[in-house]
């Protein structure tokens, strides 16, 4: 964690050039990206396609959006526009929530190696498996998982939740025991908020799981107003240090809204990015980590996509069909 201005150019030069992601845009870069941004958007017409992209995308992808959001917001548009083809700038389990929600329609992904830690940590048969030997203790189990999870996952749950709506979706569950899927921290927070008892996964997202509360208190030190917003796939012991624990559109409303005029913004970078392009007159510290799936995607990638029609999300209809009703089950309870 450090306040912007502390982190070296060394530091931010390394990281952004793992990440093939330019860590100063040169005149000459910024020259490039306008003339594939025009492009972008003359094939977006050619095509009648949308682009949709979660806020922790590169700045540059912004430019070419057509609605940026969080996962929640982002599943809904989906389903409401309408173009025939979606261009997700985002990670895979998004692109799927859009084509589970929008099967008439072409999903693209731009880079289909834009997966997600957390995501990966379950599969559907050690889920089946932990849910059977669960209900021989508690029959009126019911399997929750958060989005952040493969639509063959999905397929198998009873309902979906996401990060700004997971305590409610599970205090409107008829049953008492949540068997809560696949991220331990969001799983530990729902917890603290809710009587009903919540059994965990072994599973956590690797961008907020390296968040610790020395990091959090270093940068609170000296700033006595500062606003704390945390993500709950941040460890408890960080969540314990919020003003408020919120989805990553949440955190930008509560920002616009709130009398505070310094945040830290605890959750992957490209979010206090977002703010401080949206928020200018506010001052934002961030925790610099950055998810390596969000930044895949690339305006190469995305004019790419759009030109040849790749890489399009594919679904057998019978799993498509059952996770429809888990996400649709969230839906009704949010
Ligand atoms: P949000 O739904 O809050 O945007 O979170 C998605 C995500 O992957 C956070 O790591
Ligand atoms: Fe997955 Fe974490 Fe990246 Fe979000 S930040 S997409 S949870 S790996």
């Amino acid at each position: 964690m450090a306040v912007g201005q502390e982190i070296t150019g060394a530091e931010l030069n390394e990281k952004f050039q793992a990440l093939d992601m330019p860590a100063v845009y040169s005149p000459a870069e910024c020259d490039r990206m306008a003339e594939m941004i025009v492009e972008i958007e003359a094939l977006k017409k050619e095509h009648n396609a949308a682009i949709l992209a979660h806020n922790y995308q590169r700045p540059e992808i912004y430019q070419v959006a057509d609605f940026i959001g969080d996962s929640l917001e982002l599943a809904k548009r989906g389903r409401d526009l309408e173009e025939d083809i979606i261009v997700f700038c985002g990670v895979h389990f998004m692109a799927e929530s859009a084509k589970i929600l929008a099967p008439e329609k072409t999903v693209l992904l731009p880079d289909m190696r834009a997966g997600c830690s957390l995501a990966d940590s379950v599969d559907p048969d050690s889920l089946v498996e932990r849910r059977d030997e669960l209900k021989k203790v508690y029959p009126d189990l019911v399997v929750a998982a958060y989005v952040n999870t493969t639509a063959a996952v999905k397929a198998v749950v009873d309902v979906c939740v996401t990060s700004s709506n997971a305590v409610k979706v599970v205090e409107g569950l008829d049953s008492d025991h949540i068997l809560f899927v696949p991220d331990e921290h969001l799983a530990s927070y729902v917890q603290k908020e809710t009587s009903k008892t919540i059994i965990s996964w072994d599973g956590n997202c690797y961008v907020h799981h390296q968040i610790t509360p020395e990091n959090i208190l270093s940068v609170k030190e000296g700033i006595p107003n500062l606003k704390v917003l945390v993500h709950p796939e941040c460890r408890s012991d960080v969540v314990d240090l919020a003003d408020a624990v919120l989805s990553t559109s949440g955190m930008v409303r509560y920002a616009k809204e709130s009398e505070a005029d310094e945040f830290l913004i605890v959750t992957e970078c490209g979010l206090s990015d977002k703010l401080i392009l949206e928020v200018p007159e506010k001052k934002f510290y961030k925790a610099c980590k950055l998810c390596q799936y969000m930044k895949m995607i690339t305006l190469e990638a995305t004019l790419e996509s759009l030109r040849t029609m790749r890489h399009e999300i594919e679904l057998d209809e019978d799993v498509r069909a059952a996770a429809e009703k888990s996400l649709l089950r969230m839906f009704e309870l949010s």
